[in-house]
């Protein structure tokens, strides 16, 4: 199957880049050499799996059934239903949307999300949202966004008719980052869940889950070099995208869902260089999914000069949370950087560490971003 062509950046400041990166350190050209992607890890062998609610998202539905179906097209990510400790959308997504919503930090009134895969992260802000009016939801391909939406609309089959009805007019288009939603009334609250690891350029985009560990040549992006020497760049592509596609409310926010193994300094950085005022506002920790394909690409970039990137047994990221929910452990982060410290593995010494048979994770920051004051 041939590549797919991503939109024209010269229209959209948008599309993706070449591997070649200012260093802003060395005043240097760092060439991101890309590392081969193993597909085995990223099909899922089953299509159609039940999800229990309570089980899964780890709270009680207040609007959503207690179960439903959730079913995959050869391209979406895969939920990771049998191991909730291993899935964005449980460990990132349900815990940021329930920090913004306890914490007051604004109605959310029309929520969009980027990089849905099945749709469980619309599914969440349905339920956790009670203002909610209107849902849109991006990913790379058409099928995968189809199969949201009909994940979106088996989830409320019970559901009371305003929720359905939210649900029925939800958009699912598929395109690069926010492309898909230009010309779309402001949202309230933008979520992005956007890969890290460069995929070679030549890999197939039309191969499996390939889209799930994907950058792309973002050469028009003019991504500050900090952002891509941690490997940042889709997360700032979104915030630029937000701001000059005017897709934000006055009083909107996005939510970015990384991966913790840099420092959160410079995500913060990011929210900044992008203009945006950045802040945590959940700290949580996930089992790595994808171990090789992700620890190893993280251990590839490292060895060319990226990071410092950062990973933790399992069992230290467990002990060291213990003591916290993901709301408070944001407003802790300090604390937490300092007990996790001496737990702290470098991407190579973590492969080698999974390879032997031990679990390993990586924290995971949701930062909220406001526009600066003055900004339009
Ligand atoms: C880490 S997965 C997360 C999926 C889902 N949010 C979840 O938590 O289960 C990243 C998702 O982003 C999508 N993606 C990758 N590059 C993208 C891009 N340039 N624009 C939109 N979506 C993209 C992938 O196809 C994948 O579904």
């Amino acid at each position: 199957m041939a590549p797919i062509r991503l939109p024209s950046p010269i229209e959209d400041l948008s599309s993706v880049r070449s591997a070649e990166k200012l260093d802003s350190n060395k005043g240097d050209v760092v060439h991101k050499q890309k590392f081969d992607i193993k597909e085995s890890e990223l099909h899922a062998a089953k299509k159609s799996r039940n999800v229990n609610f309570e089980a899964f998202y780890g709270i009680e539905p207040t609007r959503i059934d207690r179960r439903f179906d959730v079913t995959l097209s050869d391209h979406s990510y895969l939920p990771k239903i049998e191991n909730p400790r291993a899935d964005w959308v449980v460990t990132a997504a349900t815990n940021a949307f329930r920090a913004f919503q306890n914490g007051e930090l604004g109605q959310v009134k029309r929520f969009a999300t980027i990089g849905t895969g099945s749709g469980t992260d619309v599914i969440a802000a349905l339920d956790i949202f009670p203002a909610i009016e209107a849902v849109a939801m991006t990913d790379l391909h058409d099928s995968v966004v189809a199969a949201a939406k009909a994940n979106v609309l088996a989830a409320t089959e019970k559901a009371d008719d305003e929720i359905r009805a939210v649900a029925a007019s939800a958009i699912a288009r598929a395109g690069d980052v926010l492309v898909p939603l230009k010309g779309q009334e402001p949202f309230d609250l933008i979520y992005e869940n956007l890969p890290n690891i460069p995929l070679p350029d030549t890999a197939d985009l039309g191969n499996g889950q390939a889209s799930s560990t994907y950058v792309g040549d973002r050469s028009q992006d003019k991504i500050p070099p900090f952002a891509s020497t941690a490997l940042l760049d889709l997360h700032y592509v979104a915030l630029w995208q937000a701001k000059t596609f005017g897709l934000l409310s006055p009083t909107g926010a996005v939510l970015s869902s990384m991966g913790g193994r840099v420092a959160t300094d410079a995500m913060l950085k990011l929210a900044d260089a992008a203009g945006f005022v950045g802040r945590v506002i959940s700290l949580s920790w996930k089992e790595q999914s994808e171990p090789e394909n992700v620890i190893g690409g993280y251990a590839e970039f490292e060895k060319q000069g990226l990071g410092p990137f950062y990973f933790y047994p399992t069992a230290a990221l467990e002990k060291v949370f213990a003591a916290y929910k993901p709301a408070s452990a944001a407003l802790c982060a300090q604390q937490i950087d300092i007990k996790l410290s001496r737990h702290r593995l470098d991407a190579t010494t973590a492969l080698q560490r999974y390879r032997q048979g031990e679990k390993i994770g990586h924290t995971v920051v949701v930062m909220a971003s406001v526009l600066k004051t003055g900004q339009d």
